[in-house]
């Protein structure tokens, strides 16, 4: 007998200690994305339908069979590339292509989504059965970071929800999708690092679900996220720095040697998803900008800058594309790129300043 089964039949059950964090924390009663979204329409829109949470448990199921595989990726021949290339001139991983026709599969079997559109493919899709009455587009990055993947660091998946036009004429959706950033339902993304998390919002606030894996839920981990007013660290691959525009090199110069109270520290993954979620919880500031191979910026307006840029100010950050606040932009391609720069509330005042020669 262990020590442990002999105190309980000698004491009954072992107490547990009322500091213990774990315990407490797994006695609270859980509250799965589901439920939360639910729970979050009742009270802000009693009229809904719940096809909104339909949706969402589309992209909720996609992105766990996403994780599984991720997990899994080193052991099934997941890693490397697929040997093609995007319409990003990008060449495609394996778990891009698997990421991709997983949320299309889940995406397109919800009655309420009428468009898709992916960073992976080179048109919008239209669900064919879902023409009539669909009111929803999503359009997504489905493996954020994917050249990460091979070296088992943090990757993502991002989305955002846009609501198409009610007088649709069928045919090519591109227009439908070319909304401002500003006019998004919902963003969120995923991000498979040392654990599963989904960050969403739908204008009320950002909330974060923490994957339980012995359940396969998201259960709320993270309730009405804020953005810390200033943070230690930026983030930016310093390695283009030549070629950023001068203003981007200065404000860095300022960052770094402490014109702005300490000297920053710098981070950088090289996944979005991660980089924008160490941002999120502990401040500071990510920039990409505009660099000579990539003058209007790297990152695709639609499917990263845009969500990213709707949660960091639901947060109460900011986010910009350098001459102006990145949700006001009236994208004029689905594939369209941009510079971005996101983060906490004093680092983008410092940037903005910087960036109009203002101090
Ligand atoms: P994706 O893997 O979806 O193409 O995105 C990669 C992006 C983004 O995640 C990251 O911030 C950026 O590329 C990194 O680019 P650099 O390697 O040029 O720094
Ligand atoms: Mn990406
Ligand atoms: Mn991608």
């Amino acid at each position: 007998m262990t020590a442990s089964a002999a105190h309980s039949a000698a004491e009954g059950p072992t107490p547990t200690p009322p500091d213990d964090p774990i315990a407490a924390a797994e006695d609270r009663s859980m509250i799965t994305v589901q439920q939360h979204i639910f729970e979050q329409q009742r009270h802000h829109f009693p009229a809904a339908t719940g096809e909104f949470s339909w949706l969402l448990s589309g992209i909720t199921l996609a992105t766990k069979r996403v994780q599984a595989k991720v997990r899994r990726a080193g052991l099934t021949n997941l890693l490397g590339t697929e040997g093609e290339v995007n319409v990003q001139g990008e060449v495609q991983q394996k778990l891009d292509v698997y990421a991709n026709d997983v949320l299309i599969q889940a995406l397109s079997s919800r009655d309420c989504v009428g468009v898709l559109a992916s960073e992976e493919n080179d048109h919008p899709m239209a669900v064919a059965r879902n023409q009539m009455n669909a009111k929803y587009a999503v359009v997504f990055d489905p493996l954020d970071g994917s050249s990460n993947i091979d070296v088992n660091v943090s990757v993502g998946t991002i989305f955002s929800i846009l609501r198409l036009p009610g007088h649709s004429h069928g045919g090519d959706r591109t227009d439908d999708l070319l909304q401002h950033g500003y006019r998004q339902v919902a963003a969120g993304y995923v991000c498979y690092g040392s654990s599963t998390i989904l960050v969403y919002t739908a204008g009320m606030g950002v909330h974060g679900f923490t994957l339980d894996p012995s359940i396969g839920a998201f259960v709320l981990s993270h309730e009405n996220m804020t953005m810390p007013e200033r943070g230690k660290y930026y983030s930016v691959n310093e390695a283009y720095r030549d070629s950023f525009p001068p203003e981007y090199r200065t404000y860095l110069d300022r960052l770094r040697t402490g014109k702005f109270g300490d000297p920053y520290g710098l981070r950088y993954i090289g996944s979005l998803v991660a980089d924008f979620h160490r941002t999120l919880l502990k401040g500071g500031i990510f920039l990409y900008p505009p660099t000579s191979s990539h003058p209007e910026g790297k990152l695709r307006l639609l499917y990263e800058a845009n969500p990213i840029a709707f949660i960091a100010e639901q947060a109460g950050g900011m986010a910009s594309a350098g001459s102006e606040r990145v949700l006001d932009i009236k994208p004029t391609s689905i594939h369209q790129r941009t510079a971005l720069i996101v983060g906490s509330k004093s680092e983008m005042d410092e940037f903005e300043r910087c960036i109009n020669g203002r101090g």
